[in-house]
């Protein structure tokens, strides 16, 4: 994990918000590169969802939604955590994670581990963040930032199937912010105070529940694989019994072997009819689908898959990280699929003389017409190809005094580190197909 935090730092993919304030608890910004590999992630993501079916359509809810919304979902009653204080070091901490902790005074140790260690009963904790609406904080509404997008989609559930002329089994689908406020053993990017979610309600026909949770357990986890995450350190694990949301009869995490061992990457839920009935119950507002064929009228179930963008990038970057050997140095390279690849081709002219820069100005613009592409003059080659090494580019197009005289390029493998010469002209076609 330190050398994919430190890899991140460096190339400026991630690093910790408000640095220059010594930094805020768990929370984290993307730079450059780290914003377009979260992009190529929620792309995929929209792609398998919406691009791929027929049977999913879009949503961008609000982030504050009305506060009855969190007394019906029984997130304002029950989504809290156990936690204690420690008089001694002032610090808060998760009751039920203190063997993974450090204490404030001795880090070697766990919090009340050491006689000067006073720890307070375990009390619950709300994770939602509260905020006030209106400019006079006293006269003003109570409301939250939302710990999830999903209820958002249970709001517009009668509007959307309005609009959307689909039938159950049909979902709906968002990627947005969600906020909660952890107390975390700060395990990077793993669990932050703020994180973007990728979820999607699929309602079904209540005897169809069973049948589509199956489907999305293992579709979920195959678009893992598909995003080129080693399958080896994927797994389904099913909840007990006891580890159940309140909302949930059964779900299943899709979860991957981080450096701090098995962890949830989504988690699937087969949430029933409790969303729905609450929000009815609360809203005064039928939430129900009428069958015109069958004229029967009933509460949809809902399965849910739901991925963290976070988790997913750093489930990549983990699995990406590689270490070998070129030309007696160490080289760090992450071997991220090409379709999820920050840039996927750089082009390099080999001098900064004698018309490399000009040509290879012309092949990059040619290339940046049809994918992430990036120009990189500055520097030794073998500088600049391990730079581009480090943040994942699968091909580099080399620029030489050949390329003047027969209009071939190098076409260099971040893999195979295989060269081949190649015209110019077959540049994008060549590139376009193996970064598919
Ligand atoms: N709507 C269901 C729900 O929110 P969850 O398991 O609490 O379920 C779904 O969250 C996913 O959101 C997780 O699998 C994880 O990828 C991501 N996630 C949840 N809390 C997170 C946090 N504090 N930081 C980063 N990602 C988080």
């Amino acid at each position: 994990m330190e050398a994919v935090v430190a890899l991140c730092k460096r190339r400026g993919l991630i690093f910790p918000a408000s640095e220059i304030y010594g930094g805020i608890a768990n929370t984290y910004d993307y730079g450059h590169y780290g914003v377009l590999l979260k992009k190529n992630v929620v792309d995929a993501w929209w792609k398998a969802m919406i691009q791929e079916r027929d049977d999913i359509v879009a949503l961008d809810s609000a982030i504050i939604q009305h506060p009855r919304t969190w007394e019906a979902s029984g997130h304002l009653k029950g989504f809290t955590d156990p936690l204690v204080d420690c008089k001694t070091c002032k610090l808060r901490f998760r009751a039920d994670h203190l063997g993974e902790l450090q204490c404030g005074r001795k880090p070697s140790k766990h919090p009340g581990e050491t006689d000067e260690c006073d720890l307070t009963e375990s009390r619950e904790f709300n994770l939602m963040f509260e905020t006030t609406i209106g400019p006079v904080q006293e006269a003003g509404s109570t409301v939250y930032l939302r710990p999830e997008t999903a209820q958002g989609i249970f709001l517009d559930f009668k509007t959307t199937l309005g609009f959307a002329r689909r039938k159950p089994p049909f979902g709906i689908a968002q990627v947005g912010k969600s906020f909660r406020n952890e107390i975390t053993p700060g395990n990077f990017i793993f669990r932050t105070l703020e994180f973007e979610q990728m979820e999607m309600e699929f309602f079904v026909p209540p005897d169809e529940a069973g049948r589509w949770y199956d489907y999305w357990r293992q579709a979920r986890l195959d678009w893992y694989v598909g995003l080129g995450i080693d399958r080896e350190r994927l797994r389904l694990r099913d909840h007990e019994p006891d580890e159940l949301s309140h909302y949930s009869s059964e779900t299943a995490d899709v979860e991957y072997l981080y450096p701090i061992g098995w962890s949830e990457l989504e988690g699937v839920a087969n949430r029933g009819d409790f969303d729905l009935t609450q929000h009815a119950e609360f809203s005064g507002d039928k939430l129900e689908y009428f069958d015109p064929n069958t004229k029967e009228r009933y509460v949809p179930h809902v399965i849910e898959p739901a991925a963290g963008v976070g988790r997913t990038v750093l489930a990549l970057l983990c699995d990406a990280y590689d270490e070998d050997e070129l030309g007696g140095e160490r080289r760090t390279v992450l071997r991220l699929h090409p379709r999820i690849a920050p840039v996927k081709v750089a082009v390099l002219p080999l001098l900064r003389k004698d018309g490399h820069p000009e040509r290879a100005r012309e092949i990059f613009q040619e290339l940046r017409r049809h994918v992430s592409a990036e120009y990189d003059e500055g520097g030794h080659i073998g500088r600049r190809y391990r730079r581009q090494d480090e943040i994942g580019t699968p091909l580099a197009v080399t620029i030489d005094h050949q390329t003047l005289e027969d209009g071939t390029v190098t076409l260099r493998d971040r893999d195979t580190l295989a060269q081949d010469r190649v015209p110019a002209d077959e540049l994008v076609q060549r590139v376009t197909q193996l970064t598919r």
